[in-house]
């Protein structure tokens, strides 16, 4: 019998099939506290994990602990060097986390280009007719535009198919996808991030959290950038710096952003982007949908089985 901790709130699906194989006893653990976990993770032979921060302080603890399955795909909230010098797998949902993410992207592409909450705002206040005399000149077509890529993975290839079917004109920079696989999705590879942030009037971040991307797109980087473009991070906070966006968009350096991730979540109320009438927010959303969410938990929770079954499949497992 294997104990397992569902760590942090998942779809009830997921528990399901937990409570229906008599192989595994499981605790729901919604206090993620590191005074809670502390308490309760030497207990479990593979955890679930959504939010939560596990570090060395909890792991070290952690004798009986085997596995870790992510809700999700993104990892930076595990500390890897432990679980890897201790031989505790890392597994993730590969399957189910990249379709809406990719529509999360396009759906902040839209809603900016074509002014979806001075729209709504317009019709709530009794603005109506008043409507044609408003500047329209900061509403675009996506027809023809430019928009890079960054990051070509699973949501970077789902994006992909939705920008081309806009009649966008699509660049990637991925150093380590080749031309023709990007080629073979209709992309264009562009082989360094300059050239591609020089072109695009649209970049969007897809790419994992790590030393390498910590502030991947700075000030610097937005300089280059064309005045009318706008930013969609829906990867991970800390890719992008904050003030230095916060700056760019107030001092017109670049145009609007869309933002779903931040580098401290949830943010500080005087964040200066929540109070940014540039930017357009959501809460870490990106894969809160229906579908993606049931989906998420089945496949966090059947990871953690077909492992202690030993039947998981190689590419759920993180190599490390
Ligand atoms: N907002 C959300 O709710 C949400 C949901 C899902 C995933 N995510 C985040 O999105 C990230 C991407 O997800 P994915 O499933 O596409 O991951 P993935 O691992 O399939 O793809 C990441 C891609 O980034 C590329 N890459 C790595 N370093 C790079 C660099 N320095 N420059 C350019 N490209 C680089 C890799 O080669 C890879 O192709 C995840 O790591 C996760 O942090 C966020």
């Amino acid at each position: 019998m294997y104990n397992i901790g569902v760590i942090d709130k998942i779809n009830n699906k997921g528990i399901e099939l937990l409570k229906n194989n008599n192989k595994f006893t499981f605790e729901l653990i919604t206090d993620i506290s590191k005074k809670n976990l502390l308490k309760k993770l030497p207990f479990f032979d593979g955890i679930t994990l959504r939010r939560g921060k596990i570090n060395y302080e909890l792991l070290k603890n952690c004798k009986r602990l085997k596995v870790i399955s992510r809700h999700g795909v993104g990892y930076d909230n595990v500390d890897i060097k432990y679980i890897k010098e201790n031989n505790i797998k890392l597994l993730v949902t590969n399957n189910s986390t990249s379709t809406s993410p990719a529509e999360h992207i396009m759906y902040m592409i839209i809603s900016i280009y074509k002014g979806c909450n001075k729209f709504d705002s317009i019709v709530r206040e009794g603005n109506f007719h008043k409507a044609i005399y408003v500047d329209m000149n900061e509403n675009f077509e996506l027809f023809k535009k430019k928009i890079l890529i960054l990051g070509f993975g699973r949501i970077g290839k789902k994006l992909i198919k939705k920008c081309l079917g806009f009649d966008l004109k699509v660049f990637v920079y991925d150093p380590y996808v080749s031309e023709t696989v990007i080629n073979s999705y209709g992309g264009i590879k562009v082989s360094n991030l300059e050239e591609g942030l020089k072109k695009a009037d649209i970049l969007s971040l897809s790419v994992p959290l790590n030393e390498e991307t910590y502030n991947l797109i700075s000030l610097k980087e937005m300089k280059i950038m064309k005045k009318n473009s706008i930013i969609i991070n829906a990867s991970r906070g800390g890719i992008i710096n904050e003030d230095d966006l916060n700056f760019a968009l107030n001092s017109k350096i670049i145009f609007f952003a869309g933002i779903d991730v931040f580098k401290k979540e949830p943010p500080d109320q005087n964040n200066p982007l929540l109070s940014n009438n540039r930017v357009l927010l959501s809460p870490h959303a990106a894969t809160f949908t229906k579908e993606c969410l049931e989906n998420m938990s089945i496949e966090t929770v059947q990871n953690l089985i077909d492992f202690f079954e030993k039947k998981i499949n190689k590419s759920k497992i993180v190599s490390l």
